[in-house]
């Protein structure tokens, strides 16, 4: 039996177990009785193989007018072609499985992701280089909280204004070569909070490309504060 009454096949399509149609984006997909039983089946296995004996047995006690069941092969066949969304695959000739595409985050992981990147403890921001100055369109708690800076004041900018006068770094160079050639990039560079404190950063700067047009959407940029390091390192050298 399927426990739960509304179950999630994939990320756009819904079962009601007790209709006889599925939930499609925003449309309805009509089930045949047979379609109905052979789906309740495959649901109740999900990601195991259910043998065509088994997926028979389902529906041969039907009074099914709509459908007349020749041969398993043809209802599973009706059923793909109905819902093409559905990943039903053969498995050993004689078998048929209900995937779940494990690929695709689950709707509420993807609600979640904004907290994940505000609540984690690296300091991070996103740029968005189609529009003016490849300017920051997002900055989480942790960089905010590094930099000294209200969450209006950085949005907007390009991330140079951290640097201010300090222009004379070769990590800049490197910076502007990477996004010339849509690399990612990891450098060490000077950078200055609000109240003028010099921090020494480690920053991740990643080109997020738009899978379908190839084009840059996003920069990524994930930061480590090294002051502590870079000083100890200093002082050492000031020693020897
Ligand atoms: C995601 C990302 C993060 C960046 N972080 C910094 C930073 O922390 N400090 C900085 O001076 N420049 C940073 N930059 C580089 C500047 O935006 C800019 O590319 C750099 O100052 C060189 O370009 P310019 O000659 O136009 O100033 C970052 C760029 C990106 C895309």
């Amino acid at each position: 039996m399927i426990k739960n009454k509304l179950v999630q096949l994939t990320e756009h399509c819904s079962w009601d177990t007790e209709e006889e149609s599925l939930s499609l984006k925003s449309c309805y997909v009509k089930l045949t009785v047979s379609q109905k039983y052979l789906l309740g089946l495959l649901v109740q296995n999900l990601n195991r193989p259910v043998h065509s004996i088994d997926i028979f047995n389902e529906v041969n006690h039907l009074p099914s007018k709509e459908y007349n069941l020749k041969s398993v092969r043809n209802l599973v066949s009706s059923l793909r072609k109905n819902v093409p969304t559905l990943n039903i695959i053969n498995v050993y000739g004689g078998y048929y499985m209900l995937r779940k595409d494990n690929s695709s985050p689950n709707v509420e992981f993807k609600d979640d992701l904004y907290e994940i990147l505000d609540q984690s403890i690296n300091p991070t921001i996103i740029t968005n280089p189609n529009e003016f100055d490849n300017h920051i369109i997002y900055a989480n708690k942790a960089f905010i909280e590094l930099f000294e800076y209200t969450f209006e004041e950085v949005v907007g900018q390009n991330c140079r204004f951290l640097h201010r006068d300090d222009t004379e770094q070769l990590a800049l160079d490197e910076i502007r070569n990477a996004i010339y050639e849509k690399k990612s990039i990891t450098v060490n560079l000077h950078n200055y909070t609000h109240s003028g404190g010099l921090i020494y950063n480690e920053v991740a700067v990643s080109p997020i490309f738009d899978k379908k047009t190839g084009k840059i959407k996003y920069y990524l940029g994930v930061y480590k504060d090294v002051t502590t390091i870079q000083r100890l390192m200093q002082h050492f050298k000031e020693r020897l």
